[in-house]
């Protein structure tokens, strides 16, 4: 008689799922991108089978080249997934059984689908790592590259978002760099600390008298040593949460620069030039040109940190062991990826394509009293004063240039020279951003002579 119940698990069962349980139940919708590693998986595992002497080296080599097929198949789009199976394990093993026959049902000896799932996703994040890893270098190429072309363009650094004192742009790039080397370092640390491989852990308890080799399967899927703690093994998504956490760290980084150069296009500051490729228009106004490439990269920043909260709540109420709520770990940790994918793409063609109003940067650069701090040094060096005492004095004068409607570097000498005598000529040349610039020169300051030697260093590092 044929069996109406599912395939896999159906023998204490009387009845088969529900539609509407087939729908919640489900997971084949996305986890088939899990397909590459579970059939990686599955091979190793047959192996460990055969040193276990549950599967003969003949069935090993039948099961190896047909789970092979079944990889070629799926990357050639030849698979149809079937919902009834539930998730990527059971569609795979199916479809093994539709090649080999009940040969196939020996496979899942000892294994859960709870050590298993959690041993793919493993495999997935370590691999989606080493791509981010990857794009993450290049797009620091193209930071360098642009910082190189343009140390010596002067723009005002802000504080507040106020003028504050003026930078090298090169300076505010490199300061990008700094960020993603972080998230880049972040990215190794967490491909160094996967060293461990839970299968072997079976539903939570281990595995039964088989002898699984798990040193052995640790080593064959890439990992160092198997876990320590098999019911730990099977719930365990710390790896997952600190994936998309750095992820957020990354997201947050990219939409702050996107902030940086949305405002930085307005026609208020007019300081940076969108490329068309990489702006939209207005259905309304014909003039229209806006950077929506960037609004959007600091949109969509929210998602992949929303993604993150999504885990942690789906993870704080669990108890221990595997519940099925573990299945919802896979939408997050995708979609958190293929986003950061695309910011990543879109942030190294904004870097590279972006034009500079270098005069815009530089008139900007001379407002706002931003070289008041060098003149307080250089009354703190030349007059020996105290900092808080030159502090004061500079503060009056900024307070008279502001009440003349003027700027402290345009103050007559006189001026100066009635809140501090000893002031003289010398500092109009001091006031100067280039001047203001050409000072910074403590280690990793804006001084063009230390961008350089950053952007050197920085090379080094990609
Ligand atoms: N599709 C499931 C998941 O993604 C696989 C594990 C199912 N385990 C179970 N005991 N039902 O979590």
């Amino acid at each position: 008689m044929k069996k109406k119940t599912n395939p896999v698990w159906g023998g204490r069962f009387k009845k088969k799922p529900s539609h509407l349980l087939e729908k919640i139940n489900n997971s084949i919708s996305f986890d088939y991108r899990l397909a590459k590693e579970d059939i990686k998986l599955c091979k190793a595992y047959t192996e460990a089978l055969v040193g276990a002497k549950i599967i003969s080296a003949s069935e090993n080599k039948s099961i190896q080249s047909n789970l092979k097929k079944i990889n070629d198949e799926i990357e050639n789009g030849k698979i149809k997934f079937h919902e009834e199976y539930e998730d990527i394990h059971m569609n795979i093993e199916m479809i093994l059984k539709k090649k080999i026959g009940s040969l196939s049902g020996k496979i899942h000896t000892g294994k859960s689908r709870n050590d298993q799932v959690v041993t793919d996703i493993k495999l997935w994040v370590k691999e989606k790592l080493k791509s981010l890893s990857k794009k993450i270098s290049r797009l620091q190429t193209i930071i360098t590259m642009k910082a190189e072309k343009n140390i010596d363009v002067i723009m005002p650094g802000f504080t507040h978002s106020q003028n504050a004192q003026p930078i090298s742009f090169a300076h505010y790039l490199m300061s990008f760099f700094e960020m993603i080397k972080r998230d880049k370092n972040r990215i190794n640390q967490l491909i160094e600390n996967m060293t461990e491989c839970p299968l072997g852990s079976g539903a939570l308890a281990g595995t039964n008298f088989f002898e699984i080799d798990r040193v052995l399967l640790a080593k064959k899927l890439g990992f160092v040593k198997p876990t320590e703690n098999s019911l730990d093994s099977v719930s365990d998504r710390d790896f997952l949460i600190e994936f998309l956490a750095i992820l957020s760290i990354m997201s947050i980084h990219f939409s702050r620069i996107s902030e940086d150069l949305i405002i930085w296009s307005s026609s208020a500051y007019d300081l940076v030039k969108f490329p068309d490729t990489l702006s939209t228009g207005s259905s309304i106004m014909p003039q229209k040109k806006n950077p929506d490439s960037v609004e959007l990269v600091r949109a969509k920043s929210s998602r992949i940190i929303s993604y993150l909260i999504n885990l942690l709540i789906l993870q704080k109420g669990l108890p221990s062991g595997y519940s099925k709520d573990l299945q919802e770990d896979k939408e997050p940790a995708f979609n958190a990826y293929d986003t950061i994918e695309l910011l990543i793409d879109v942030m190294s063609e904004v870097i590279e394509k972006i034009k500079l109003n270098k005069e815009k940067m530089y008139e900007l650069s001379l407002k706002g009293h931003t070289t008041a701090t060098d003149l307080a040094d250089w009354m703190v060096k030349n007059l020996k004063i105290s900092f808080r005492e030159a502090h004061e004095k500079t503060g009056k004068l900024v307070l008279i240039a502001e009440e003349k409607n003027t700027y402290l570097h345009k103050l007559d000498i006189k001026t100066f020279k009635l809140i501090e005598p000893r002031i003289n000529e010398s500092i109009y040349n001091l006031l100067s951003p280039e001047n203001s610039v050409k000072n910074k020169k403590s280690f990793g300051g804006t001084a063009f002579s230390q961008v350089k030697s950053a952007i050197r260093r920085a090379r080094k590092k990609i």
